[in-house]
């Protein structure tokens, strides 16, 4: 079975963003991480970023298609704003499970409100990079 994880705007600069919120672990560094973790699981990883919104509903579309296990999301600024995340998460069959690095609740409040948060399964946020592999212990308990 296949996990895919996806990550939306900004992302690709994990590492060096923000590192005193985000952490100093590259997208990489996480992909990783999870890979180990997956391959103990018998799982595959799929993992992928773009910084553009349309990119991240076509790939929740595929993932379906691919009958994919579940689909780890971090969408990034998209989640504060995207009904087309939203609208994409309840049109799949496909468990998606939200992830965010930060806590968004600690942050400001236009990171308040997830649209993500609104159709996903369930949300792992506030543990750094650790937030992807509790995500997908989740996801391979589903
Ligand atoms: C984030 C939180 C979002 O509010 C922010 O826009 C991001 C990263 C996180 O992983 O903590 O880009 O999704």
């Amino acid at each position: 079975d296949t996990i895919f994880v996806l990550n939306g705007p900004n992302l690709n600069l994990l590492g060096l963003r923000e590192p005193e919120i985000y952490g100093t672990d590259t997208l990489d560094d996480i992909a990783g991480m999870l890979e180990d973790r997956a391959r103990e699981l018998d799982l595959a990883i799929d993992m992928r970023q773009s910084n553009h919104e349309g990119h991240l509903v076509d790939w929740l579309h595929e993932a379906q298609a691919r009958q994919a296990k579940a689909v780890l999301l971090n969408a990034g600024a998209y989640t504060h704003t995207s009904v087309a995340l939203h609208d994409a998460i309840k049109s799949v069959v496909t468990p998606v499970i939200e992830v965010h690095l930060s806590n968004p609740h600690r942050r400001e409040s236009f990171r308040h409100r997830s649209l993500v948060g609104q159709a996903a399964r369930g949300t792992i946020a506030g543990f750094g990079a650790l937030s992807y592999l509790l995500a997908l212990e989740a996801a391979a308990r589903l």
